[in-house]
């Protein structure tokens, strides 16, 4: 394939993905899992938020830039906003970040928003002091030029934090379950964000079972010190909210993936 024609083909998955997300715009926050529907889960996730990057409201803890990559409606962004950090949220979606804007006025939590692509984002070179993503990096067609981009952002020694999810295969009847659940819980996430087929072939992370490859784009993008852990508390506190059927049917298991760029 010319160089012209790859171009070509990056231009139009990332307008496919795009559009996906414009659609889901509207709904993204009332989904179970995406948005924060209940208090408990909110505490879940400040904790976590706080545990990654600190909690500069004390004033023992530095205020650090931080840039969310693909932030969606904001919800890391507006935590670690909440925390005191200086926080730029980058997403593709206008629909994202307009939803993600309206949030942050009307909760008075400022955010510098800003539209563009996780895999070159629109900020300095050397500027952050850590970068983090949820839900995103599945979603990326290039994970190793995003990863190297993030590291470019960051300052010697920033840190670099991922929460996505693996989706182990469950057995048959468990699908079938699944998709009921989906259906008859409103909650149908599957059709709402589905690409089309030729765009999920594009997509490396995509059907990862584990971290371990998202381990070794990190490393590869020169990032030292790369640890993984799952986040049982917040799936155990999120699942508690599920209908019978939905958490029997659901397999979703998230993690975190940690890692340092190098000093210097
Ligand atoms: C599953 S949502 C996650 C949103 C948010 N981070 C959250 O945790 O709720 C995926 C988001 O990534 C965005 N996205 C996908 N590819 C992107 C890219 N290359 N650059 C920036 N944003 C991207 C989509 O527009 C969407 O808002």
């Amino acid at each position: 394939m010319s160089d012209e024609a790859a171009d070509a083909r990056r231009v139009a998955v990332k307008a496919a993905i795009t559009a996906a997300w414009d659609r889901g715009a509207a709904d993204y926050d009332r989904i179970p899992r995406h948005g924060i529907l209940h208090d408990d889960e909110r505490r879940a996730w400040r904790r976590l938020v706080a545990a990654i990057l600190g909690d500069a409201t004390h004033s023992e803890v530095p205020c650090r830039d931080v840039l969310d990559v693909g932030t969606g409606t904001g919800t890391l962004a507006l935590l670690a906003a909440e925390l005191g950090h200086d926080v730029v949220a980058v997403d593709l979606s206008e629909a994202m970040i307009l939803a993600a804007r309206r949030k942050s006025i009307e909760s008075g939590i400022g955010v510098d928003w800003r539209i563009g692509d996780a895999e070159d984002p629109p900020v300095a070179h050397g500027s952050m002091d850590a970068v983090v993503s949820r839900h995103l990096v599945w979603t990326l067609p290039d994970p190793a030029f995003a990863a190297r981009a993030w590291r470019e952002r960051l300052r010697p020694g920033g840190l670099v934090a991922v929460i996505d999810g693996t989706y182990p295969r469950l057995p048959l009847p468990a699908r079938l379950l699944a998709a009921a659940a989906a259906r008859l819980g409103g909650n149908d996430d599957a059709d709402e964000h589905a690409y089309p087929a030729e765009v999920d072939s594009r997509l490396p992370l995509m059907t990862q079972r584990s971290p371990a490859a998202l381990m070794e784009v990190l490393r590869q993008a020169g990032f030292e010190r790369v640890r993984s852990r799952g986040l049982g508390e917040i799936d155990r506190v999120e699942r508690a909210h599920l209908g019978l059927l939905q958490r029997t049917a659901d397999g979703w298991r998230r993690y975190l993936v940690v890692g340092r760029a190098p000093r210097g």
